[in-house]
């Protein structure tokens, strides 16, 4: 990327802009790795001109090639410099969907995107008299991410993890070989809520290689099922082969208190969606993929053996996945606890189930951060919810860590 920079820099700084001011400078890689690079050139007919974007096409298409493989923009100014809609269709001429663009300021790399979320819908000749594609044809973009981390990033994981509100300190347990914000990698989610971090952190824990996934989306963020399947399958596409959930959560029980560990055996989902509604790529995995053992026994057993081991007590239970963002009533917990439900929380049903379907053999550990609604007299609060989980976090780092080492020593370290 660092070549396609100097390019873009270059070109920018010889832009011609006398009436905008505002100088950008674009850099390509074509297909047999060259790079060719414009700036945007103005004349007296303004806002009419050549974009950079154009520009650099241009010397591509001179130079005889016909194939854009990396993209790159810089520009000055706060605002990201996205190219404009005409520039998003010129380079869907050379390029496909996943096709990454570079978003850069003159500080350097601020967002990485694809050209399919920047232009869902390119305009072919021979499609214009198509129907309109469905969401199953939409671009997906963990290929797209999987290649631009592993370009910036040679460890291959083995274990993925996802951390929930409050206990993302687990990441601080990770010998960091890479940090990557969301924002860098295409399609990922931009967290709106307090509490999760947004980050993926490649590196090992107890010598094993990991991806952790600082940070989660929640469906009651109204960005739907995508970023759930994007975050799980591009933890599958690099390496994963398990995924290890955290959760902060109520406790139905009142014997297991707040503070408690709880080991997830089975759930149940009262979300209203499935990550899996809509077309099915049997490629990623069945259309109707098996529940039966959602949550690993082989993991489920090791965990209770390090537990053990520990002296940390750690029953099993059943986890209800609410859509949120209210807390539960009462009268919703009673009905749940009819239902068979020992705890209740707002997220790793859906990635448990986009897991699934993947492949990836999975386990989650829920920190109980309240009694849920009802059963005790406070009201519920985020806040408190926060300082629950980073009070609990010690005693889930050092079970995880336990595990961790004891699946090195069965031999897990190769990557
Ligand atoms: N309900 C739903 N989600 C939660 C709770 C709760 O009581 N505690 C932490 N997450």
């Amino acid at each position: 990327m660092n070549e396609l920079l100097a390019a873009a820099q270059a070109a920018r700084s010889r832009a011609h802009a006398p009436y905008s001011g505002f100088q950008v400078g674009v850099a390509l890689r074509s297909a047999s790795g060259a790079i060719y690079a414009g700036a945007n050139v103005e004349n007296a007919s303004y806002p009419e001109g050549n974009c950079a974007e154009a520009s650099a096409i241009a010397a591509m298409v001179a130079a005889g090639e016909q194939r854009i493989v990396e993209a790159l923009v810089v520009a000055g100014g706060e605002r990201l410099c996205t190219p404009c809609g005409g520039c998003r269709q010129r380079l869907a001429e050379f390029a496909d969907a996943s096709l990454l663009v570079h978003l850069c300021g003159l500080d350097g790399l601020r967002r990485t995107v694809t050209l399919g979320e920047l232009l869902p819908l390119a305009f072919e000749l021979t499609a214009s008299s198509e129907a309109v594609p469905s969401a199953g044809d939409a671009p997906s973009p963990w290929p797209a991410a999987v290649a631009q981390i592993q370009a910036r990033c040679d460890l291959r994981p083995r274990v993925g993890l996802i951390l929930g509100s409050g206990l993302g300190s687990l990441a601080d347990a990770i010998a960091v070989a890479q940090s990557l914000p969301y924002a860098e990698l295409p399609g990922f989610p931009a967290p709106s809520v307090e509490g999760h971090g947004g980050r993926l952190i490649l590196g090992r824990l107890a010598g094993l290689p990991v991806a952790c996934l600082q940070g989660r989306v929640h469906l009651y963020e109204g960005v739907g099922t995508g970023p759930v399947n994007l975050l799980v399958r591009t933890l599958r596409g690099l390496g994963c082969s398990h995924l290890i959930l955290t959760n902060a959560a109520g406790s139905l029980r009142p014997e297991i208190d707040p503070g408690s560990l709880v080991l997830i055996e089975d759930h149940i989902n009262l979300l209203g969606t499935s990550p899996l509604i809509g077309p099915n790529d049997p490629a990623i995995g069945p259309r109707f993929p098996d529940m039966g053992e959602a949550y690993d026994p082989e993991l489920r057993r090791r965990l209770r053996a390090v537990a053990e081991r520990q002296g940390q007590p750690l029953p099993g239970g059943v986890y209800l996945a609410t859509l949120g963002p209210a807390f539960e009533t009462p009268a919703e917990i009673r009905a749940f606890r009819a239902l068979g439900a020992d705890l209740v929380g707002m997220s790793t049903v859906p990635e448990v189930i986009s897991a699934r379907h993947a492949g990836l053999r999975v386990a989650a550990l829920s920190v109980v951060t309240n009694l849920a609604a009802g059963l005790a007299p406070e009201p519920l609060s985020h806040a408190q919810t926060l300082s629950a989980a980073e009070a609990a976090s010690g005693a889930l780092v050092r079970l995880l860590q336990g595990l961790f080492e004891e699946l090195a020593k069965d031999g897990w370290t190769d990557d």
